[in-house]
């Protein structure tokens, strides 16, 4: 028996098919003439194996349900048949099947199988475990409606950025038609178009794109051939279509007038890239002086330059080997900061292969159109990774991370052409964010609020921790909230006033919860600031009474009951008060000072003087100098006039009086006492 005909070419491809209970395989069967024999006195029959012959002279019970979608076809230039079926069984078995020709008329067998041969067709299936025989329905077969072009073979390709040119080959036997379908490797379905000779041109393709293609032909009304083998062909790159997505974001230091711009792009797709990206070329120019234009080029999706405060123009170009991308300018003044959020609450843990990244999702106010996240390994700093997600997410995952590497993780907020500061954290797929909570310690305590502080450190924790929180706990619940690397205090308010709380941070892993750093506190009946705040107004009202109190009776004292001399002791007194001078209508002077020691009483003296000096104003008794006001009010001034002579009373007898003396006159009734600092003839 030959290699290609023999007996049983069978493709058995088993499926289970639960729904019906039954089981099916594809069977595919090739014979040519010379697998044929005949059945010696059974002229009419041909058969592959001489035990059908017994078969073919029976009237066999088909069992037509057992062989489903059948279809045969013959090949001309190799005279072969090929019949095609499902077969279905009640279970799994390898079977054998043969092929019984019938016709009406005696046949040659070996020549059965030719282009204008009609014969009727039953396949027998023999079950190699149980033997068992298996008859399909008889198919009247018509050779030539059969017949299908021999399969072709596609001999070269050639390809432009946007074209595909095919030549194949179909065979010795000329055909009359053929077809072309191919498709892009990532999408599923085919896309067929009709052409009568080789070669053929695609036309239409995407630049630097792999496509799959084959071609089938057939002769005139005859069967397709089956598809030629796939051929895979790559279009040529050509200029990226699409100019870039760019942001910026302007970073002073401070008071020096130079600053940092920083300008993020976006990757184009591969469509937009039509061809591998070779690298950016980034130009920035000031707009009053395009002579200081600098252009740099980088691989990077990213780049950081050194402006002054003044307004710039900045392109941006991606390039590969066919050309470069149109240009995408930005007017960027840099002279004007930008308040943009950057990203809080930064944390990041190992999700199995992949770093998990979160942030706060607190950007609800501010229209971030995407969030870029940039990383790279430690160990090789120049390989960034970047992954753009949508502004209304709040976490990515990171993929292809390496074990046993520390990874340095940036996200930067994009608000269209603005974008935002970076954020940064590390982490690696062991440990997960490469920070530690430490130090944590009770900043202060009061009746209704408590205030916790930590820090953060850079460690290699044990587990890795896909978020703390920091929880109170107290006889009236428990509040809790996640603390990330920006936060390091926070206060709880309306405790309540003398009760014991816990505060503790608590990290979360996927399987467990475990509490570190716990605190416990007790709140106080009194605050210290309420007791201050009670205190210090009573202790200064107090001493504002106190002050008062002391003050004022020194000034009641002086106006209400003045310190009136007392005459009786002073000699003065004594000597005015003697009854036997009273009336003698003399005039004493006394040498003043000899009997008073000025400098002590002086100023008692002084009042008294005063007092008396007034009583004598109305009394006009002695005026040490007249003046007239309008209103005709005499007015007594101390004497600042010291030569000026007295002008006395007529029955005043004015004796001499030595320098630094005064004199002293007794009156009627009133005794008016008049100190002159010096008084001369
Ligand atoms: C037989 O072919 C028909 C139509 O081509 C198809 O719907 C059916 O699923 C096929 N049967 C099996 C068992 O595959
Ligand atoms: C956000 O965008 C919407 C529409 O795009 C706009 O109406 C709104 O004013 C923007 N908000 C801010 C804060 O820019
Ligand atoms: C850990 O604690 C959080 C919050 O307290 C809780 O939601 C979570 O179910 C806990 N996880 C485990 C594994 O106990």
């Amino acid at each position: 028996m030959s290699g290609r005909g023999s007996l049983c070419v069978l493709i058995c491809v088993f499926f289970f098919c639960c729904a019906l209970k039954s089981v099916f395989s594809i069977q595919e069967l090739t014979v040519t003439g010379k697998d044929l024999k005949d059945c010696g006195k059974q002229k009419n029959v041909c058969v592959m194996s001489s035990a059908d012959c017994l078969a073919a002279s029976d009237v066999l019970t088909a069992t037509p349900e057992s062989f489903v979608n059948m279809s045969c076809h013959y090949l001309v230039h190799e005279e072969s048949f090929t019949c095609r079926w499902i077969q279905m069984s009640e279970i799994r078995t390898e079977t054998v099947s043969t092929f019984i020709f019938r016709r009406t008329d005696d046949v040659y067998c070996p020549s059965i199988l030719n282009f204008f041969s009609r014969f009727n067709l039953t396949i027998k299936s023999k079950s190699v475990i149980d033997q068992k025989e298996q008859f399909s329905d008889v198919y009247p077969v018509y050779m030539e409606e059969i017949v299908q072009a021999p399969r072709p073979v596609i001999m070269s390709v050639n390809v432009t950025d946007s074209s595909v040119n095919v030549t194949w080959n179909s065979g010795i036997i000329t055909v009359t038609k053929c077809r072309i379908r191919y498709k892009h490797l990532n999408t599923e379905s085919w896309t067929e178009t009709a052409s009568n000779e080789s070669p053929f041109v695609i036309e239409g393709l995407q630049a630097f794109s792999e496509y799959r293609l084959s071609v089938s032909c057939a002769h005139e009304s005859g069967r397709w051939s089956d598809w030629s083998d796939e051929t895979r062909v790559k279009t040529s790159e050509s200029s990226p279509s699409a100019s870039l997505s760019l942001s910026y974001y302007v970073a002073s230091d401070g008071n020096s007038g130079v600053r940092q711009l920083l300008l993020l792009w976006k990757a184009l797709d591969v469509t937009d890239a039509r061809g591998l990206i070779r690298g950016y070329e980034v130009s920035y120019m000031p707009i009053k002086q395009p002579s200081l234009k600098k252009t740099i080029h980088t691989a990077e999706l990213k780049a950081v330059v050194l402006v002054r405060a003044e307004e710039y123009e900045v392109t941006v170009w991606a390039f590969n080997s066919a050309g470069h991308s149109p240009p995408r300018r930005l007017r960027v003044d840099a002279s004007r900061s930008h308040d943009v959020r950057s990203v809080k609450g930064l944390w990041v843990y190992s999700e199995g292969s992949s770093l998990r990244i979160r942030w706060d999702r607190d950007f609800s106010a501010v229209n971030v159109s995407e969030f870029a996240i940039e990383w790279s390994a430690v160990t090789n700093p120049i390989r960034k990774h970047w992954q753009r997600v949508d502004g209304s997410t709040f976490t990515a995952r990171l993929t292809g991370i390496e074990p046993d590497e520390n990874y340095t993780i940036s996200v930067f907020p994009v608000y269209d052409s603005l974008c935002g500061p970076p954020t940064s954290i590390s982490a690696s797929l062991q440990h997960g964010a490469l920070l530690d909570l430490d130090r944590f310690r009770l900043v202060n305590v009061t009746q209704s609020s408590l205030v916790v502080q930590w820090t953060w450190k850079e460690a290699k924790p044990r587990v890795n921790v896909r978020q703390y929180r920091l929880v109170l706990e107290g006889a009236h619940g428990k509040e809790s909230l996640s603390v990330f690397p920006d936060k390091q205090q926070h206060t709880f308010d309306q405790l309540h006033a003398n009760a014991k709380y816990s505060v503790y941070i608590q990290g979360e892993t996927t399987t467990w919860n475990f509490s570190k750093a716990s605190l416990d506190v007790n709140t106080p009946l009194i605050d210290y600031d309420e007791m201050m705040r009670f205190a210090v107004p009573v202790v200064l009202l107090l001493l504002i009474f106190g002050i008062f109190s002391v003050s004022s009776r020194t000034i009641f004292r002086e106006y209400f009951f003045p310190i009136v001399a007392n005459p009786r002791y002073s000699l003065i007194g004594r000597w005015l008060l003697n009854p036997h001078l009273k009336g003698s209508g003399k005039i004493c002077v006394l040498k003043l000072e000899s009997l008073f020691q000025f400098d002590q009483q002086e100023k008692n003296f002084i009042q008294v003087e005063r007092r008396v000096s007034l009583i004598s104003e109305h009394e006009e008794v002695i005026p040490s100098k007249i003046s007239t006001t309008g209103e005709g009010t005499t007015l007594w001034k101390p004497n600042s006039d010291a030569h000026a002579p007295f002008s006395l009373p007529e029955y005043v007898d004015l004796p001499l009086l030595a320098d630094n003396s005064d004199y002293v006159q007794t009156g009627q009734i009133s005794t008016v006492v008049h100190l002159s600092e010096k008084t001369s003839d």
